[in-house]
């Protein structure tokens, strides 16, 4: 787990949490994560990994995937809409990356709506390709999927982790 520059923390996601999620989760998706599903990822689902951002004691963004073999599929992220544009999008994507290279994975993969381009472009910043479309997929909307990897998770790959984590540190410093 990163330890970004205080009065950021992250941390595994509890359920103490699930509040303050579903808040965020409401603000951020077309269709909220059905009810009780953040409950079973955490309680039952053994091969999920949750984690949330808290600036002192407030959550405001959080971050999860499932590992499955050597693939992590990520499969969500999201901060808190009065938090955006901050790098702390950013922060939880690369707090998921370090913790899958150090589990070890070797893949990381995602799906992203077509009309997402906000996150789109922070995939695309560290480095995500798209391979795939799944049509239709999101079935609120009937809007297609486009399927996004990252890079192999090798050590070249990480020390472009390393960097971006530098620069972003002192964003969250107000250095930059
Ligand atoms: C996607 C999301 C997590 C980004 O969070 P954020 O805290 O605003 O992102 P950051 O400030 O860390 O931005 C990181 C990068 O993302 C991209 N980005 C973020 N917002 C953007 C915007 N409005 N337009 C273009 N690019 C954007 C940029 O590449 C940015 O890098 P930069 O700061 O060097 O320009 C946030 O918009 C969100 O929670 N959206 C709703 C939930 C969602 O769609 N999740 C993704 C599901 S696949």
């Amino acid at each position: 787990m990163l330890a970004p520059p205080p009065p950021y923390h992250l941390r595994p996601m509890t359920m103490a949490d699930l509040t303050a999620v579903a808040a965020i989760d409401h603000l951020s998706f077309p269709t909220p994560a059905r009810p009780g599903l953040y409950e079973h990822e955490i309680a039952d689902n053994t091969l999920a990994y949750y984690q949330v951002l808290c600036h002192d004691n407030q959550v405001i963004g959080y971050a999860g995937y499932w590992l499955i073999g050597d693939e992590v599929h990520i499969s969500t992220i999201a901060s808190h809409p009065e938090w955006r544009g901050l790098g702390l999008g950013e922060l939880l994507l690369l707090n998921l990356l370090v913790l899958a290279y150090t589990h070890p994975a070797n893949i990381v993969t995602l799906e992203v709506r077509q009309s997402n381009y906000s996150a789109q472009q922070l995939y695309l910043k560290y480095q995500f390709e798209m391979v795939g479309r799944r049509r239709r997929y999101y079935r609120d909307t009937g809007e297609d999927a486009l399927l996004m990897t990252a890079p192999p998770l090798d050590a070249r790959y990480y020390q472009f982790l390393e960097r971006q984590k530098e620069q972003l540190f002192r964003r969250l410093m107000g250095e930059e």
